[in-house]
Formats: C-alpha cells, sequence, structure tokens
C-alpha cells in the first residue's frame, strides 16, 4: 500500500516507517522538516514538507494515499501555549481526515492518547475510577492536548458515518526507545513512589510501530480505539500492592491477567488486533533502572 505518515520525524513517527517499510509497504513521509536535496538511500521513503495545519498543503500530501498514519501533533500540553496545542492538533487532525475522506482514502491509523480519560495534566485532581484503564472508561478531559485528542476521535467516528473510509485509533502509553528509557523510567524503576499518572505503564516505540502496522493492514470495518501498552509495568512491581500502597482505595483494582501488570490494558488490541507486544524495558535497562551495556 501507499502509506502516508504525518509527524515522521518524530519519536513515534521515525519507528513507524521503519516498520511499515519493513512490512514492504511504499511509504511517504512528511513533517516540518526542510527537505535536502541529496540522493535517496536506497529504500528509504519519500519525503515532502508540509504544515498540516494548512489544508491546502494537507491536500496536497495525501492525495494518491491508499492508508495515512496520522502521527503529527504537539505531544504534550505543557511546552507551548494552550491555544497552540489545541489549534495544532485538532486542525492538523481535522485537515488530514477531511483530505482523507475526499480522496477516498480507504484505512486511517489516528494516533490518539492514553491521556483521553482525563487523568495525565488535568488542572483540578482528578484518578481513574479502576485500573487497569481500558477503553471502557469515562472520558472526561481538562487540559488542552486531551482535549485535542478527545475531539480527533469524536472526528474519526464522524468520518466513518460520513464516508466508507475505516479508521483505527491508537491510544499509546509514554513512548520509549533507545535514547529515552533510562532518563524517562529509571527513576520510577528505582523508587514506585515516583508516581506517574498513567499508574506505571509505558510503551516500547518498536512494540507500538508493529501495532501502527497491523492497524494500517487492518480490515475492521467502523472506528475502533486500542490502547497500546506494554504488558507489564514501569520496574516490574507488584500491581495490585503498589497500587493500593499509594492510592489506597480512591482507584477500583480490576482483574490483572499478571501479578507485575500495567496500569493500562491492551487486552482489546491483543485480541481484535492481534498484536503481541515483544519488549521490555528490561531490554534496555537492569533492576536499577541504569542503562544496559550495549
Ligand atoms: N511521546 C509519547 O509518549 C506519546 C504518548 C501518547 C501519544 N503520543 C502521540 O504520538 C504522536 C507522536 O508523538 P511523538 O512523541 O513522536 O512526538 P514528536 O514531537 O517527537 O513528533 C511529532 C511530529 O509532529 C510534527 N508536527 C507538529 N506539528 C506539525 C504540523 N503543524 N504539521 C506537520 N507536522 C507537525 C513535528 O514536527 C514532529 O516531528 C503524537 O500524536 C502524540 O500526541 C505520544
Amino acid at each position: 500500500m501507499k502509506v502516508v505518515v504525518t509527524g515522521a520525524h518524530g519519536k513515534v513517527g521515525r519507528a513507524t516507517v521503519q516498520a511499515l517499510l519493513e512490512a514492504g509497504h511504499d511509504v511517504l513521509e512528511t513533517d516540518l522538516t526542510r527537505p535536502g536535496f541529496e540522493r535517496k538511500e536506497p529504500g528509504a521513503a519519500d519525503y515532502r514538507m508540509a504544515d498540516l495545519t494548512d489544508a491546502g498543503e494537507a491536500y496536497a500530501v495525501i492525495r494518491g494515499a491508499d492508508a495515512v498514519v496520522h502521527v503529527a501533533a504537539i505531544p504534550e500540553p505543557t511546552g507551548n501555549p494552550p491555544h497552540v496545542v489545541f489549534k495544532t492538533n485538532l486542525m492538523a487532525t481535522f485537515n488530514v481526515l477531511e483530505a482523507a475522506v475526499r480522496f477516498g482514502v480507504k484505512r486511517f491509523v489516528n494516533i490518539s492518547s492514553e491521556t483521553v480519560p482525563g487523568f495525565f495534566f488535568p488542572e483540578r485532581p482528578f484518578l481513574p475510577d479502576y485500573a487497569p484503564v481500558d477503553e471502557l472508561h469515562s472520558v472526561h478531559p481538562q487540559d488542552p492536548y486531551a482535549l485535542s485528542k478527545t475531539f480527533g476521535e469524536q472526528l474519526m467516528t464522524a468520518a466513518v458515518e460520513r464516508s466508507d473510509i475505516r479508521v483505527i485509533s491508537i491510544r499509546p502509553s509514554w513512548v520509549q526507545n533507545e535514547g529515552n528509557y533510562e532518563q524517562n523510567l529509571g527513576p520510577q524503576i528505582r523508587d514506585a513512589s515516583v508516581l506517574s499518572p498513567n499508574l506505571w505503564s509505558y510503551i516500547d516505540a518498536y512494540d507500538l510501530a508493529d501495532a501502527i502496522v497491523l492497524a494500517t493492514e487492518s480490515d475492521l470495518p467502523g472506528h475502533e480505539v486500542f490502547y497500546i501498552a506494554s504488558p507489564d509495568n514501569v520496574g516490574g512491581h507488584d500491581f495490585a500492592e503498589i497500587l493500593h500502597t499509594y492510592y489506597g482505595d480512591k482507584i477500583e483494582l480490576r482483574e490483572l491477567d499478571r501479578p507485575d501488570a500495567s496500569g493500562i490494558s491492551s487486552a482489546k488490541a491483543q485480541r481484535m488486533l492481534g498484536w503481541t507486544p515483544k519488549r521490555s524495558w528490561r531490554d534496555y535497562l537492569d533492576a536499577d533502572g541504569r542503562a544496559l551495556a550495549r
């Protein structure tokens, strides 16, 4: 398939492009990076620069695609003014999806976020009702990032109602690769009291990319939403014990499929996408959260 990947030069985009190329797809990358004028490496994807908040630029890159993987966004709400986060994420998603619908693209993969239910960047305290959190959790976003991702998922539902496009929204947990595992997860591996709003969950960038390839190739109709998180938690702690220690009875504990389970369940993706996560923080870090010699 000819697959357009937006946000192709970011953390998730780079892993996604690599996985799609390895799966044999013809990939067009797009991002805000200036294009160069060097000879392309053999097997590398084509690249076109586009600011996707501009509808014309979005239409220009989406034209001719069989599938679109929409990754581009500002990935959290604290580094830019709120209206910039909201406008960038929502308008880029609107324009890319609108172009895909008008050009008859068959499959759209929307990279959403674990933050949609509202428990990552709330201005007023908000905890999940239960853990592991899954796709059935109610949605109460407060911040501009989670709101932009929630509205993005609503745009996807509207698109399948008004056209034949098929959409999968993926809600990744906090994305880790060889460059940031130690910095991001090390402190929490050493000390479970270093709390994260996503309840000690994370996702390996390459396992996430595998899920994105499966979503791109999937025949599932309509709009389906999938959480994608590594099955184990950061530090490999006994989840029931740490949940009780740090949150008391504020979060209902639901059935776990392993003692060191993640605070986010990806059971739906394993069941409906056939996704099998293969990597863990343990492949990169020792029990003290320090990088393994490679
Ligand atoms: N990083 C995480 O932990 C995480 C977790 C959950 C969801 N996500 C989502 O995954 C996606 C990718 O995140 P990431 O970590 O790779 O972020 P990133 O910042 O590394 O990459 C995002 C890319 O989007 C591009 N982009 C931003 N605005 C654009 C615009 N107006 N037009 C075109 N391109 C634009 C950026 O240039 C960048 O290359 C985002 O949708 C993010 O919300 C990320």
